[in-house]
């Protein structure tokens, strides 16, 4: 089963703040909404964060959730919920392997050995800054497996 949880400490960047291009988005995505709905902007503000780092950090997490005045524990629950934002940093290349009964039928597996022989483990960014990779869970796309 693919798990999904923040990089670990050391990896983690001091702190967090918006570039001056990504506030003007910010901004955009947050006037889009009525300000008792402002936290409805959660998951583009998470994936503007995703653009300008490469991945979401601790501190990027925060600091959505400080913008949004949010919970910080409902900005992690959206950001662990969803496999298309990174907790960790990932190479320029990042495959995705479903790990699911229906393609773990089909050979799934075969790759998953394919890329920890090749990259290494998951969440793993080879030396050159290429590849990583990470199990995930049903992408939909179940019937071509
Ligand atoms: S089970 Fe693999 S995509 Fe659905």
């Amino acid at each position: 089963m693919a798990t999904r949880r923040l990089a670990p400490p050391e990896v983690q960047p001091k702190s967090f703040d918006w570039s001056a291009d990504s506030a003007v988005k910010v901004a955009f995505w947050m006037g889009k909404y009525p300000e008792a709905r402002k936290q409805s902007a959660v998951i583009p503000l998470l994936w503007l964060a995703q653009k300008q780092e490469g991945w979401v950090s601790e501190p990027a997490l925060r600091k959505i959730a400080l913008d949004l005045a949010m919970a910080y524990i409902r900005v992690y629950e959206v950001a662990t919920f969803y496999t298309m934002f990174h907790l960790a940093p990932v190479g320029k290349h990042h495959l995705q392997v479903c790990g699911t009964t229906p393609c773990m039928l089909r050979g799934s597996g075969d790759l998953i050995e394919v890329c920890q022989k090749r990259i290494g483990n998951h969440h793993h960014v080879t030396p050159d800054g290429l590849f990583s990779w990470e199990e995930m869970e049903c992408m939909g796309a179940c019937a071509n497996a």
